[in-house]
């Protein structure tokens, strides 16, 4: 599915991806971690086609992608969340979704025409927000929506993009505690019904524990470890990486 083959990635004099490589295949849901700072954003960047690398390369099903613009990734089947979320507020949470269909069929132009014009897309659009669980919420402005609703609403919108493989950063962030295991539940339900290939950010161990199959640790430019959660959460450089402790 998604292969990163010997990725670096510098901003001027820094390099924040020295050497990086893995690969993700299909059903698969695999968690970054990494301290602050690491490069997990700029890796999703990088995948995404929103930063292209210095040198190695990213093949999507054995094609090189390393170059490709970031519409033509999505064309592809690669999609992603935003960190931080970037909702319509004053939309209806249909339109929010509607609006990420238009624009990857090439119909961004067409924004902010009236959603009634585009009836093929309703469809689609309430069939991801059923599946999220924001179906009663369809015609409700974003800005009503809860905090966890719109981090629901932001990984329901990249989901909307049908993508093969999906970038999650952090899409618990700014959920209260309480609430993250719903939006968690959520989001990998829909995930395992489509069979999307993912790759997720998340800072919080009980959720990577939880629901991802496989983990790696990014620390110094590279990958420290990559494997089950159980056997890379006792490996001891990954313990002082994560979380400063070596016992
Ligand atoms: N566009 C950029 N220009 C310069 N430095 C950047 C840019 N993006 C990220 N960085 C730096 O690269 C490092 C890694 O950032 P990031 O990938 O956001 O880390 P993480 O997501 O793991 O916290 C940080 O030191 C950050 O300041
Ligand atoms: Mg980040």
């Amino acid at each position: 599915m998604l292969q990163v083959q010997n990725v670096q990635k510098s901003f001027g004099q820094f390099m924040v991806i020295s050497d990086v490589s893995f690969s993700v295949t299909k059903n698969e849901v695999v968690a970054l971690l990494g301290p602050n700072g690491a490069g997990k954003t700029t890796m999703v960047n990088l995948i995404s086609g929103h930063l292209r690398p210095d040198s190695g390369k990213i093949l999507l099903d054995d094609r090189d992608i390393t170059t490709a613009p970031a519409h033509v990734r999505i064309a592809l089947g690669i999609a992603r969340n935003f960190q931080i979320t970037q909702l319509f507020e004053e939309l209806s949470v249909l339109d929010n979704v509607r609006n990420c269909i238009f624009s990857k069929e090439g119909r961004s132009g067409r924004f902010f025409k009236p959603a009634g014009a585009y009836r093929g897309e309703k469809s689609g659009a309430m069939s991801v927000l059923e599946t999220f669980n924001l179906a009663q919420f369809a015609s409700d402005p974003a800005s009503a929506l809860s905090e966890g609703d719109k981090k629901i609403l932001d990984t329901a919108m990249a989901f909307a993009l049908n993508a093969k493989f999906l970038l999650l950063d952090e899409p618990t962030s700014g959920v209260a505690t309480s609430d993250k295991f719903k939006v968690m539940d959520t989001i990998i339900s829909a995930i395992q019904k489509q069979g999307t290939a993912t790759l997720i950010i998340e800072h919080d161990m009980d959720i990577v524990e939880e629901y991802t199959d496989r983990v790696m640790v990014l620390a110094e430019g590279r990958i420290l470890a990559d494997g089950a959660s159980s056997e890379v959460m006792e490996n001891k450089e990954v313990k002082e990486t994560l979380f400063g402790v070596s016992d």
